[in-house]
């Protein structure tokens, strides 16, 4: 047997009987490190024949595949028994509490947000509506037309629009409002339809009370014989239990909007203390919402046909939020400022407590 025969057995022989990673490692450098038998059995080639050579060569390559594979079995296996015997020895309790060396717990918290769009669902889902979303990017059809605001209509103007470059035949835009999730629910046909929606959205305006991106809940109650009173107490008892207010007074104040008719927008009594807005009391007022009946040229592009009625509404989640928990500036929302978000933020355990009983 030659040199290289023997080195080739022994070699195979080492990597069965290593122990550990560490070991394969050496018996690796051993045979092909820089100064291993590999390197050096080359280095002879130059010497031999061209007969030989062809010989050698291919033994050596051989040799180098075998190896390899070995090397990279045991690998596997050494990996493997050790991901099982941690899986063995550690054991992980995910519902220990927190140990911070400092002595301060420091967790994550909820955003403001977020907590304020969870408190709406409980509240809105308890009084019989079911949750829909709407995609952000809308086309025109449903961020408008549908909605009896048709091309060159001025109350187009009313919505800061951004505009999403033209690719196809339909003009997409990100949806100014969460009304469009009216005409993609009534679109299904059914009713009676009792639906909520809340979302991003977006108008192109920045400055202390507006931000390019902001939220909305979006209300829609169809089916026969629907009236404006059912509206009224449906929005009043929403904000007073929102607002865990049972003294909040609301004032409906005519206004309008193309997709309602009447319309009206709505407004909580408050007073001003020290800078600061207090809900409930008082005989100022704070506007909250749009609301109004379902226009009969929304039935109708929705394909919705006689004998019906319906009432919406619409609010913005950030204004609620402010009022509700005493934010004062909308811009700190998107900040990412994290002692703004410590102070504003809740506990993930602090689920939203509705009063409602
Ligand atoms: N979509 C309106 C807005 O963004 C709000 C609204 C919704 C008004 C539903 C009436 C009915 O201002």
């Amino acid at each position: 047997m030659s040199k290289l025969d023997k080195e080739i057995q022994s070699s195979l022989t080492d990597i069965e009987r290593s122990k550990n990673l560490l070991e394969l490692e050496s018996i690796r450098i051993k045979y092909f490190g820089k100064n291993g038998i590999i390197n050096s059995e080359m280095r002879k080639l130059s010497t031999l024949s061209i007969e030989e050579k062809k010989e050698a060569g291919k033994k050596l390559n051989n040799f180098k595949e075998v190896f390899n594979n070995k090397v990279l079995q045991k690998k596997v296996f050494f990996e493997s028994e050790e991901i099982n015997q941690k899986i063995k020895n550690e054991f992980l309790d995910p519902t220990l509490p927190i140990r911070s060396n400092l002595g301060v717990i420091d967790e994550g918290k909820v955003h403001l947000i977020t907590q304020t769009i969870e408190e709406i669902v409980s509240i809105l889902g308890k009084m019989g509506l079911s949750f829909q979303e709407g995609p952000d990017i809308e086309d025109d059809f449903h961020n408008f037309t549908a909605l009896n605001i048709p091309k060159d209509h001025p109350a187009r103007q009313m919505h800061d629009t951004f505009y999403i470059q033209n690719t196809g035949k339909t003009e997409n835009v990100l949806r100014t409002h969460t009304s469009p999730v009216q005409i993609r629910s009534m679109k299904k046909g059914e009713i009676p339809l009792k639906i909520f929606a809340p979302g991003r959205t977006y108008r192109c305006d920045s400055d202390i009370t507006h931000t390019p991106m902001f939220h909305q809940v979006e209300g829609l109650v169809v089916d026969k014989n629907i009236n404006f009173a059912n509206l009224k107490w449906f929005i009043t008892n929403f904000c007073k239990i929102f607002f865990k207010n049972e003294e909040l007074k609301l004032r409906f104040r005519p206004s309008f909007f193309p997709f309602t008719e009447p319309s009206a927008e709505v407004d909580v009594n408050c007073t001003h203390e020290k800078g600061k807005v207090i809900l409930g009391k008082g005989t100022d007022w704070m506007e909250i919402m749009g609301c109004g009946m379902v226009h009969p040229n929304v039935f109708k592009a929705s394909g919705f046909l006689d004998n019906i009625t319906g009432f919406a509404f619409g609010m913005g989640i950030e204004r609620l939020a402010m009022l509700k928990y005493g934010a004062s500036d909308l811009r700190d929302f998107f900040n990412n400022d994290i002692r703004w978000l410590k102070h504003f933020g809740f506990s993930y355990l602090n689920l939203p407590d509705l009063n409602w009983d």
